[in-house]
Parts: structure tokens; C-alpha cells; sequence
């Protein structure tokens, strides 16, 4: 299986993108552990475990398809200071990682490359579920 150069490109944006998403989320479970909300630094600290196995798939990936491992710049994301910032800056990111892999499986779509879409598709999903969570929480921040 060998893939599209801008399917690889896709890949190694994608192991960028997971990468700093695993460093804001450990800085921002310190930040919570800071702010006295440790059930919450509990679910970063998952969440950033999440986004980590996510970089291991891509990382699989582009091993599979011979482009080896990804040398990548890390992207600094905003940690945040409040709960609401906290969740915000989360929210962004989660964002960010949504229109990256739906615009990635659309472009495997249209090549036919079923396997390829399939992974942007099953991170797409959990990356969707990561916002809805975060999304929740800053609903019931505002109402308290
Ligand atoms: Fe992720
Ligand atoms: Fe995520």
C-alpha cells in the first residue's frame, strides 16, 4: 500500500497536530491540578493519553506506507488559566483536529483510498467525542 504524497502530508500534520495536543493537555492538567480541580486534571491527563495513542496510529501509518517516522514540529497551543480558559483553548484544539481529519478523509474519499479514509474517519469520530465532553462541561461551568 503505498499513499498519495498529500495523504502523507496529511499524516505527518496529523502526528504534529496530536503531539501538541498532548503537551497542551498535560500543561493544562497541571494548570487544573493548580487550580484545585483534580477530578478534571484526571480527565486531561486521559484525554492527553487519548490524543497519543492517536499520534501512534498516524506514526503506524506512515510506516506502513514506507515514509518512515515523522520528524515534526510541535506547535505551543495556549494552556489557559481559568476552567473556562482551560476548556476554551481545549475546544479550539479539538476543533482544529476535526476539520484536519474530515478535510484528510475527504481527500482519501475522492482517491479511493479506503484505508486511509477509514483511519481519518474512526479519529475524526474521537475527536468529535473529545469536543462534545469539553463542550458539556463548559455548559455546566456556565450555569454554576
Ligand atoms: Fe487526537
Ligand atoms: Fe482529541
Amino acid at each position: 500500500m503505498l499513499g498519495h504524497p498529500r495523504t502523507i502530508s496529511y499524516l505527518k500534520r496529523a502526528v504534529s497536530h496530536e503531539f501538541s495536543a498532548v503537551q497542551q493537555f498535560t500543561l493544562q492538567a497541571v494548570q487544573a491540578e493548580r487550580l484545585g480541580l483534580g477530578s478534571f486534571a484526571d480527565e486531561l491527563r486521559a484525554g492527553a493519553v487519548d490524543e497519543l495513542r492517536h499520534a501512534e496510529a498516524f506514526i503506524r501509518r506512515l510506516h506502513e506506507l514506507g515514509a518512515g517516522s515523522p520528524s515534526v514540529q510541535v506547535a505551543a497551543r495556549p494552556v489557559g488559566r481559568t476552567l473556562t480558559e482551560l476548556l476554551g483553548f481545549g475546544m479550539a484544539t479539538e476543533a482544529d483536529a476535526m476539520r484536519l481529519y474530515f478535510e484528510a478523509l475527504q481527500f482519501c474519499d475522492g482517491m479511493a483510498d479506503v484505508g486511509n479514509a477509514a483511519l481519518f474517519e474512526h479519529i475524526h469520530d474521537d475527536e468529535v467525542q473529545h469536543y462534545q465532553e469539553l463542550e458539556r462541561r463548559m455548559r455546566g461551568t456556565a450555569r454554576s
